[in-house]
C-alpha cells in the first residue's frame, strides 16, 4: 500500500470525525430513546372493528383475515366486554346480513331488528361505557352491493341520501353513539345532522368517512360482509380517485361545514400523506381507517415468517400517529391493547 493511504488512515482513526452533532447519542439507550420519543401510541387511540353474524354462540373465522371472526350477537358482547377490560375506548359494527334479505334497495338497513340494531342494543346494556360506532352506508345489505341506490348502472345521490338519514335515525334510536357515513354520497352529512336534531338526537355524534377512496385494499372487508361476490362494478363514481390531494380536503371542508364532528381518511397506509394534510389545514379530531387489505397484508407476511407481526403492527399503526391521527380503527385494536398492557 501507498504510505499516504496508511497516513490517512492512522490520522483519522486517531483525530475521529470533527463534528458538534452527533444524532446517535439520544438514541443510545432505551431510558434516552422514551425520553425524546416524539409520538406515542395508547389504548385511547383504538377503536374497534367487528362483524356481526346471524346466531348464538357463533365465531366463525374470515379466511382473508385471519384472527378476525363473524360474531353472533351475544359474543359480539363479551369482545365488547373484553374492550371495556382492555380499556379500548370504542367499537364498529358491521352486519353480515343473509343473503336472503339483501334486496335492490337495501330495506333491511330500515329494519330496527337487524342485527347492527340488535348489537347496538345488547352492547349499550351490558357495557354502557364504551363507545359504539355504527356505519351508515347500504352496501351490507344491498343485492348489488353498492352503497346507495342503483339505476340503469348509475348510483342516485339523493334518493340515496334520503334512506341513509333513515337508516342514522334507526341507529340512533338503537343507540349508537356515533353515525359513520360511509358511502361518499354529497350532502349525506348536513342531512343526516339535520335528521338526528330534528328527532332530538343531539348528542349522537358524526364521523364522517370523508376522504375514503376508491381502494383495493377493502377486499378482505368486501369477503367478510359477503358483498364481494355480489358487487356489479366499482364504486368509483363515488369513493374518491387514488390520484387525488387537494380533493380530500375539500371533502373534509364539506362535511365539517355539514355538520360532522370528527373526520376519517381511509384507507391508512397507503394515505398517510392525507391524515398529515387534513390535520395541518383544519385541526380537528382526525381518524384512520387502517382497513381489511392493510390487515390481511402484514398477516399473510407475518404468518409466513416473512416479517415479524407484532412489530410491524405496533409500527404501522405508531405511523398513524406521527403523521397526526388521533385514533384508528383496527382490526389489530384488542391484540395492540394487550401487547400496549404487557408494557411492550
Ligand atoms: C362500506 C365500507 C367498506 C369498508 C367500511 N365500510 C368497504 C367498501 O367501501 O367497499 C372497508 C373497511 C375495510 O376494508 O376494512 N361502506
Amino acid at each position: 500500500r501507498p504510505l499516504a493511504v496508511e497516513t490517512a488512515r492512522e490520522d483519522s482513526r486517531a483525530a475521529g470525525l470533527k463534528i458538534t452533532q452527533r444524532p446517535r447519542r439520544n438514541r443510545k439507550a432505551d431510558w434516552s430513546r422514551r425520553l425524546v420519543r416524539e409520538h406515542t401510541l395508547t389504548v385511547d387511540d383504538l377503536i374497534w372493528p367487528m362483524f356481526v353474524i346471524e346466531g348464538t354462540g357463533r365465531r366463525e373465522p374470515i379466511a382473508s383475515m385471519p384472527g378476525v371472526e363473524r360474531l353472533s350477537v351475544d359474543e359480539i358482547v363479551r369482545d365488547a366486554e373484553r374492550a371495556a377490560r382492555l380499556g379500548i375506548p370504542a367499537v364498529s359494527f358491521f352486519p353480515y346480513t343473509e343473503v336472503s334479505l339483501r334486496d335492490p334497495t337495501g330495506s333491511e338497513a330500515l329494519n330496527p331488528h337487524n342485527l347492527v340494531c340488535r348489537a347496538v342494543r345488547a352492547v349499550k346494556k351490558a357495557v354502557p361505557q364504551v363507545g359504539i360506532m355504527t356505519d351508515v352506508a347500504l352496501d351490507p345489505y344491498t343485492s348489488h352491493g353498492h352503497d346507495g341506490l342503483l339505476s340503469d348502472g348509475a348510483i342516485l345521490n339523493d334518493e340515496t341520501v334520503a334512506l341513509l338519514v333513515e337508516q342514522s335515525l334507526i341507529q340512533a334510536e338503537a343507540g349508537t353513539d356515533i353515525i359513520a357515513p360511509s358511502d361518499m354520497m354529497d350532502g349525506r352529512v348536513g342531512a343526516i345532522r339535520a335528521g338526528l336534531d330534528k328527532a332530538g338526537y343531539l348528542d349522537v355524534q358524526i364521523m364522517a368517512y370523508a376522504a375514503k377512496y376508491a381502494s383495493a385494499f377493502y377486499g378482505p372487508f368486501r369477503d367478510a360482509i359477503g358483498t364481494q361476490a355480489a358487487l356489479v362494478g366499482d364504486k368509483r363514481t363515488y369513493q374518491m380517485d387514488p390520484g387525488n390531494g387537494l380533493e380530500a380536503l375539500r371533502e373534509v371542508a364539506l362535511d365539517l361545514e355539514e355538520g360532522a364532528d370528527s373526520v376519517m381518511v381511509k384507507p391508512g397506509l397507503p394515505y398517510l400523506d392525507i391524515i398529515r394534510r387534513v390535520k395541518d389545514e383544519f385541526g380537528v379530531p382526525t381518524f384512520a381507517y387502517q382497513v381489511s387489505g392493510e390487515y390481511a397484508m402484514i398477516e399473510a407476511a407475518s404468518r409466513n415468517g416473512w416479517l415479524d407481526g407484532d412489530r410491524a403492527m405496533v409500527e404501522s399503526l405508531l405511523a398513524f400517529k406521527r403523521a397526526g391521527a388521533d385514533g384508528v380503527l383496527t382490526y389489530y385494536a384488542p391484540r395492540v391493547a394487550e401487547r400496549l398492557r404487557a408494557g411492550a
